[in-house]
């Protein structure tokens, strides 16, 4: 595992943007596990700023989707799906997705979602935020290492800390989300974390069991990058 501590939400984004764009330069057909939530959005611009003066060639990566509430109509402003799509997938140029088909019913989208993610040989950057529970995706705990892509209930953590996103809107209590097996079998896991919020999660993450409790502990074993500002990382090192 490596931890580099950042100045700032800034200095983090341009960080992770170099991390992400070394790899997609290293390998074009990159296939990219892609959170949504507040943490990622301004590495997210970054990149887009790159693509746009022409640093950066996302074009021949594959973005695919981490979580997705469930029982949305279509075009609903809370689907994460659109949260991706205009945040990572449009702005980067990116052409081919894998997404949870939400006209499916959910055993059968994540059937074929865990199909279409073999198909392209598994994750090779997986690009994550840390729940304030220490979920991963949708993961709640508990979630052991080999929790499958699956429909769940949110714990009510989740259903707070989501309810930012979404102002008057009522956050969804139902979501799918891609399994841990997946998660921990993504060949680079690139962990982000901004916010004194998130000092003890985080903590407990790098330092404390790796327990079901909190799932982001398993990340532990996986080829690991963690992200962090000086206000969730102080006190770690
Ligand atoms: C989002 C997701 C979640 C978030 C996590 C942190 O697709 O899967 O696990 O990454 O809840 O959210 P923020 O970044 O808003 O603190």
């Amino acid at each position: 595992m490596t931890l580099e501590i950042l100045a700032d939400a800034e200095h983090l984004a341009a960080r992770a943007a170099d991390f992400i764009a070394g790899v997609i330069n290293e390998k074009p057909q990159t296939t990219v596990l892609v959170a949504t939530g507040n943490t990622p959005m301004r590495t997210y611009a970054e990149l887009e700023r790159r693509v746009k003066a022409g640093e950066l060639d996302c074009s021949s990566a594959t973005a695919v989707q981490l979580d997705e509430y469930l029982g949305l109509p279509e075009g609903d402003p809370r689907s994460l799906y659109g949260w991706m799509e205009r945040a990572f997938v449009r702005p980067l140029g990116i052409q081919r997705v894998i997404r949870f088909d939400s006209a499916l019913e959910p055993h059968s989208a994540c059937a074929r979602f865990d199909r279409e993610v073999a198909g392209v040989d598994g994750i090779d950057l997986a690009i994550l935020g840390l729940g304030p529970n220490g979920h991963l995706g949708f993961n709640e705990p508990p979630s052991g290492p080999d929790a499958p892509t699956r429909a769940l209930t949110l714990t009510p953590e989740s259903l707070s800390s989501n309810a930012a996103y979404w102002g008057e809107l009522e956050v969804p209590t139902r979501a799918l989300t891609a399994g841990m097996s997946t998660i921990l079998s993504s060949r680079r896991v690139l962990l982000l974390v901004l916010g004194a919020h998130k000092r003890e999660v985080l903590a407990r993450a790098l330092l404390g069991p790796l327990t079901p409790d909190l799932p982001a502990s398993y990340l532990r074993d996986t080829n690991l990058t963690v992200l962090a500002d000086q206000a969730a990382a102080r006190g770690l090192t």
